[in-house]
């Protein structure tokens, strides 16, 4: 097939685009076909991967079986793949199949949902999912709220409302020009909540410091009586609270802070209350998980990402703010934000008015496609595997002498630890060696064991830190992950720990 010359420009005739479409859907279609045998990192050597970028912008224009060559050759072969049933990084969706279709159709018509005539349907489709998502997480069904390119923008989107709002919107013009303005500080539990939430208060040019970090309970949910006690110490030191954020599933252990106990906080004192349930919010959907979620539905404000564990492949977070008057409030540019705000016939409802996002792309797509084609009942099964698998996981750690459980298994997010037996012995019994010794042994074995089964091909998972000690976490958030991945990757877990351990424990000296 030619690259576009002069004559043929930038289109192509409708066969040949036909041609290509069948082949890229080909592309998708062995690509899913084969995601259970492929090496879930890539087996080649990162210089092989920056070469095969390395060249300039064509001079002429290339044909496209060639470019879609490339990409069977290079683009496909040296990516991570995170639709894996064995992908367990990070907090990564793990790709839903209608999704790839959907976004080649949202591109086709590519209609800019920043605004209600530039795209009717596509603003229609996304009120519908932000309906559908508050609805299915028992928020209120009259709720604002946008799609966002992810959790942390959605926490930026909720954040600036919660900073508006409490200001009373004076900071809209000025900023915190002024120098009498007080320092406005907000409250996270200290071990898991999230750096993103650190990320917006730079982004809102409070400065990092603002967010004040709770203590937690050993079962990682924050300390309500502490959290008191911070906000009345910090008043009394002249800053101003303006937000509590409570974790709905969080980033190591799956932890639900009590978001009842904050919403009655919130209400006393006049704060806002945002619930950062980027990990587990969906979780509210499943009926015997709910109850856990209880006082969410108070919040001022939630965080959902779908790019997560409602399994859409990125980009897709969202944010539900009660008050859709607020959001407008801090998003419009100009008074329009009545407009906005009460919208009386459909045309009216831009969603640059909402967010921080002029220009938008139908991101809705495929959220719509998806939830539509699972359903509730789909979903729910669906999230109760993957706390199965993350049961099921923390029942093979407690049966294994070699390993240490750091948390009970709450949603789908669980860390654990490499522990030999004899090892576990001395931790509860420290002899003479100093514990530091023995510790940092562990820290460096159970890396070693993430970093081994990853460049295995087998899975990805990542290490993370449980109360300063290096734990393996793996992040269930696939609908394709099963009972038997869990066991395989748990069976060579096991294999490379009790092989390391062997071959470094004669010059580790340590007590046993
Ligand atoms: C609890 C929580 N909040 C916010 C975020 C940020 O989400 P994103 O990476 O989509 O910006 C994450 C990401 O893992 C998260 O786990």
């Amino acid at each position: 097939m030619k690259p576009p010359d002069e004559s043929s420009v930038s289109e192509f005739d409708h066969d040949t685009f036909r041609e290509l479409g069948y082949r890229t859907v080909d592309i998708i279609a062995d690509y899913y076909e084969s995601i259970d045998d492929r090496s879930v990192y890539v087996q080649a050597d990162p210089e092989d991967i920056v070469t095969a970028f390395d060249e300039p912008l064509p001079e002429e224009g290339e044909d496209p079986e060639l470019i879609l060559d490339a990409v069977e050759e290079f683009v496909i072969p040296y990516a991570t793949h995170n639709p894996s049933p064995r992908y367990f990084g990070f907090v990564m969706g793990s790709g839903t199949p209608l999704a790839p279709l959907a976004d080649a159709i949202a591109a086709t018509v590519n209609m800019n949902t920043g605004g209600w005539h530039p795209a009717p349907s596509g603003t229609e489709v996304e009120r519908r999912c932000i309906q559908w998502l508050a609805e299915a997480i028992g928020y209120s069904s009259e709720t604002g709220g946008l799609l966002t390119s992810g959790g942390t923008m959605a926490n930026f989107t909720a954040l600036l409302a919660a900073l508006r709002k409490h200001t009373d919107f004076e900071t809209t013009d000025l900023g915190l020009q002024e120098t009498d303005r007080p320092r406005y500080t907000l409250y996270v539990a200290d071990h898991e909540g999230h750096s993103s939430v650190v990320r917006v208060a730079d982004m809102l040019n409070l400065g990092r410091d603002a967010v004040r970090r709770v203590p937690s309970h050993d079962d990682f949910t924050m300390d309500v009586a502490a959290l008191e006690q911070m906000l009345e110490a910090d008043q009394a030191n002249g800053d101003e609270p303006f937000c509590i954020i409570g974790q709905a599933g969080s980033i190591n252990v799956s932890a639900i802070d009590p978001l009842d106990a904050l919403a009655d906080i919130c209400a006393e004192r006049d704060l806002w209350f945002h619930v950062d349930g980027a990990c587990g919010a969906v979780g509210a959907m499943v009926p015997e998980f709910e109850p856990r979620y209880a006082g969410m539905e108070r919040a001022d404000s939630v965080t959902v990402d779908p790019h997560k564990w409602l399994f859409i492949p990125y980009e897709c977070g969202a944010v539900l703010v009660r008050e859709q008057e607020i959001l407008a409030r801090t998003f419009a540019m100009d008074a329009s934000y009545l407009r906005g705000s009460v919208a009386e016939t459909p045309e009216e409802f831009d969603y640059y008015e909402f967010g921080p996002q002029m220009s938008r792309g139908f991101r809705a797509l495929k959220l719509w496609m998806t939830l539509k084609h699972y359903g509730q009942e789909g979903y729910q099964a669906l999230l109760r595997k993957s706390v199965n698998c993350a049961e099921h996981l923390d029942t093979l750690v407690r049966a294994h002498d070699h390993f240490a459980a750091v948390q009970e298994p709450n949603l789908f997010i669980y860390s654990f630890r490499y522990v030999p037996a004899d090892l576990q012995e001395v931790l509860v019994d420290p002899p003479a060696v100093p514990l530091v010794r023995v510790n940092q042994y562990l820290d460096e074995l159970n890396q070693r064991i993430a970093d081994e089964v990853v460049q295995s091909g087998l899975a990805f998972l990542t290490t993370t830190s449980i109360q300063d000690r290096r734990a393996l976490r793996m992040s269930i958030c696939s609908h394709r992950t099963t009972i038997d991945d869990i066991e395989t990757v748990f069976d060579s877990l096991t294999e490379i720990g009790a092989r390391v351990d062997e071959e470094w424990r004669e010059n580790a000296s340590l007590p046993v």
